[in-house]
């Protein structure tokens, strides 16, 4: 395997991140199928309340062996996801610390532990960095990554920016003790661009857009190493070697003509107009993209079968696949 699809696997952790509802949770799905048909062994972690990548990866799950909470679910050859909970990673994290999983149970079950916590902000993104850290360093029996590659699908812009500037902060206040030395090995982790890097997903439209571009300027001023842009959703070209001719053709048949309503002239003209108008604005969009990251984005189309199962993520897998690809022959020229 060469070029960038390489390049972005020989990463540990690749986090997922950008405005709500761009297809984030699509990607990380999608990018977790690509990288784990090249051979790599992927987890692909969700932090969201409620569970979905089960259902978008494993068209039939298996009876549920081991902790459902806690280990993950196997997806496939290579591929396996995980929800990560913050509760459950800080009952495992004290179960390995305290050796003795009734205290640990006792201890997080207790109501003044649990207020304490809460009045404690950030623990949620403390306790889940510690647990991909740890997941990234783990070793099988033959010393071999336990997960080569651990895939986020991170939260979108505000929540996703709080959880990689948590080490940021508690390094500016802590300066000594256990808490300091964690957070200095999770950081190191995250700022270590040849292994860790965000990946930003966006719609090419307005507001998505500008939310991309500010959302960078943040990761990059926190020390992490940027990704592609992916630019999901792109409005497939209509299938017209000369759209304005035939639209004229069109408009100019008689209403009286046509089979259906649905295919009355105006109404044929205006949703080819539309989407003519759409393809327009996303390629304008994918222009300033280019300009202002000075590259060119990953471009994923809007796939009319939707990302809604094991079936719509291969397609978007195969169309990641086939941008990367462009990519390259792009890059060589
Ligand atoms: N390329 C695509 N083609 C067709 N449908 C898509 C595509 N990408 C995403 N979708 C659909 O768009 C919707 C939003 O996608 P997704 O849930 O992945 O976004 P998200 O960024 O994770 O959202 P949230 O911020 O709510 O977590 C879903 O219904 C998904 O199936
Ligand atoms: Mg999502």
């Amino acid at each position: 395997m060469t070029g960038v699809l390489a390049e972005l696997l020989r990463r540990r952790l690749l986090l997922v991140t950008g405005k709500g509802g761009t297809g984030k949770t699509s990607v990380a799905a999608a990018l977790g199928r690509l990288a784990a048909d090249a051979g790599v062994k992927t987890l692909v972690v969700e932090l969201g309340h409620a569970p979905v990548l089960p259902d978008l990866l494993i068209a039939q799950r298996p009876r549920a062996s081991g902790n459902p909470r806690r280990d993950p679910l196997p997806a496939g050859p290579n591929l396996f996801t995980l929800h990560l909970i913050p509760e459950e990673a800080l009952l495992e994290y004290l179960e390995l610390q305290l050796r003795v999983r009734m205290l640990a149970r006792g201890i997080v079950g207790n109501a003044g532990f649990r207020r304490f916590l809460e009045a404690a902000p950030g623990w949620r993104e403390l306790i889940t960095l510690g647990k991909l850290w740890h997941m990234v360093t783990r070793e099988d029996a033959h010393g071999q990554p336990l997960w080569p590659l651990i895939v986020i699908d991170a939260p979108a812009t505000g929540h996703g920016l709080s959880l990689l500037s948590t080490p940021t902060v508690i390094l500016d206040t802590v300066r000594l003790g256990p808490l300091r030395r964690n957070t200095d090995l999770v950081q190191a982790l995250l700022t270590d661009a040849s292994r860790t890097l965000v990946l930003t997903v966006t719609l090419l439209e307005e507001l998505p857009v500008n939310e991309t571009l500010e959302l960078r300027a943040r990761v990059r001023e926190l020390g992490l190493g940027l990704g592609p842009v992916i630019a999901n959703g792109l409005e497939p070209p209509l299938a017209l070697a000369d759209a304005e001719r035939v639209l004229e053709v069109v408009a100019s048949l008689d209403s009286a003509d046509v089979p259906s309503p649905l295919a009355d002239p105006p109404t044929v003209c205006a949703s080819a107009r539309h989407r003519l108008l759409r393809a327009r604005m996303h390629a304008g969009f994918l222009t300033r993209l280019e300009r202002e990251t000075e590259a060119a984005p990953l471009v994923l189309p809007w796939l009319e079968q939707g990302v809604d199962g094991p079936d719509g993520v291969a397609a978007l897998a195969l169309c990641l696949h086939r941008a990367l690809e462009q990519r390259d022959r792009e890059s060589r020229s």
